[in-house]
């Protein structure tokens, strides 16, 4: 079934999928999150905290391209600084001295940061750590927490690893966040043989009293590299990501989504005798200089270390997630929706009711939150754009969906309000 309010976007995913498999070039912006019918496909434009999709309909963007965004779309300052860049060129044959700037501002405001190098995705830094850490401990075995990329070595131990050999798959083994016996019980059927640990060091919950620190000792202790993967929580959490707010400090670090504002730029980070590794392995691509992004970057670190940047993503987090708790308790939905994880990366959590699963009580949240002008998918990844008005205005929506959210489950009808299938269950690694 298809709503006229998504016409566009609907008739434009047929033009987009007879020449692109899945109509996007990211699983979490194609159909398989945002079920077709309901809501939007394609945007045109975004400014701030707004976008507009193809149909002309405006949202506040909870989504922020990923958390990739956080001072909002189109910022002047970094808009003029990739223009200035701009006319002077986008790559040169050798090395530009930006990189060089760039790099030294990410050695002042991250912890473990000694020496840097770009890459352009999350997973060419992820990528790149764990080959370090080979490298450097001439060992084979990783243990993974959360996401890490789309590479072989990673993405072969989730469920969604066609196409992976298992030989590769084999050398990474899960472990459970808050749960050191399941690490350990990897360092103890690999004795000797684990190069690395690499983990999120926070995404939906928040680590127990002792977790990183007890893993930061395990890895010392057995000769292993930790390597936490701050790609989202980089510069979002605190100016010197997670690494500064819980203290611990990791060999090597991978930062990406907060660095350039939307701009393609990833780094890898770390302590100099390790990150020496980099000379003798291959970690190499064209673009990995290319000078837009870096020309954003020196602006958007420019101004995380000289503003309270991240106490306003905080604050702003924090007003959304105490109204939106307002909502739930008002509306009596605690036992089917709850928040989790920091202000700034907060995670919705659906539960089954005894009338509709999570998995539909979501997909009906989100009909309902597009209709209403809300571009929200599983988290809310606030921007300094999301201001106190734009935050009482999301609430305000919430109010009027969570009231129908509430009033659907309790007559039992909330499966045939949706007006089209429910999304369906997808690989999960948080
Ligand atoms: C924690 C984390 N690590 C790595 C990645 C991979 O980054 P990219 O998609 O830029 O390759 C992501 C992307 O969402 C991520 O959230």
């Amino acid at each position: 079934m298809s709503n006229s309010r998504y016409q566009r976007s609907t008739e434009f995913l047929n033009h987009a999928e007879s020449r692109i498999p899945l109509g996007s070039q990211t699983f979490s912006k194609s159909r398989t999150q945002y079920p077709v019918g309901i809501s939007p496909l394609f945007m045109h434009k975004a400014k701030g905290c707004h976008t507009w999709d193809i149909d002309g309909n405006k949202y506040i963007d909870l989504v922020s391209s990923l958390a990739s965004v956080t001072l909002g779309y189109q910022n002047p300052a970094v808009n003029t600084a990739v223009r200035k860049q701009l006319g002077m060129g986008t790559i040169f044959s050798l090395p530009g001295k930006l990189e060089y700037e760039v790099a030294e501002k990410i050695v002042d405001l991250v912890p473990s940061a000694e020496l840097v190098r770009f890459g352009k995705n999350g997973s060419d830094a992820t990528s790149a750590a764990i080959r370090i850490a080979r490298a450097y401990t001439g060992r084979t075995i990783v243990a993974v927490c959360g996401y890490h990329g789309w590479q072989d070595w990673f993405i072969g131990s989730t469920s969604r690893n066609k196409g992976v050999p298992k030989e590769i798959s084999d050398l990474t083994k899960t472990f459970a966040f808050n749960n050191l016996q399941s690490l350990s019980e990897i360092f103890k059927s690999n004795s000797g043989n684990v190069a690395a640990v690499i983990l999120e060091p926070m995404n939906s919950t928040w680590p127990i009293e002792g977790f990183l620190s007890e893993i930061r000792r395990m890895c010392s202790e057995n000769g292993t590299l930790l390597i936490f993967d701050e790609t989202i929580t980089g510069f979002r959490f605190a100016k010197g990501g997670a690494q500064e707010l819980f203290n611990i400090i990791p060999d090597l670090t991978t930062l990406g989504k907060g660095l350039a504002n939307g701009l393609p730029l990833s780094a890898v980070v770390g302590k100099r005798e390790i990150m020496g590794e980099m000379s003798e392995i291959f970690f190499s691509c064209t673009f990995g200089g290319e000078l837009l992004s870096l020309a954003a970057a020196n602006e958007v670190l420019r101004m995380y270390q000289q503003e309270d940047i991240t106490d306003r993503l905080t604050v702003a987090g924090e007003l959304l997630s105490e109204l939106t708790n307002e909502e739930i308790v008002k509306h009596n939905l605690h036992e089917v929706l709850s928040l989790s994880g920091h202000p700034t990366w907060k995670f919705l959590n659906w539960r089954d009711h005894e009338s509709a699963t999570a998995l539909e009580i979501k997909t009906y949240f989100m009909q309902e939150c597009f209709r209403e002008g809300i571009l929200v998918l599983g988290t809310h990844n606030v921007t300094t754009k999301h201001t106190k008005k734009i935050v009482k205005e999301i609430a305000k929506a919430y109010s009027k969906i969570f009231a129908k959210i509430a009033m659907k489950l309790k007559s039992n009808q909330l499966i045939d309000s949706l007006e089209v299938e429910p999304l369906v269950p997808l690989f999960k690694v948080r």
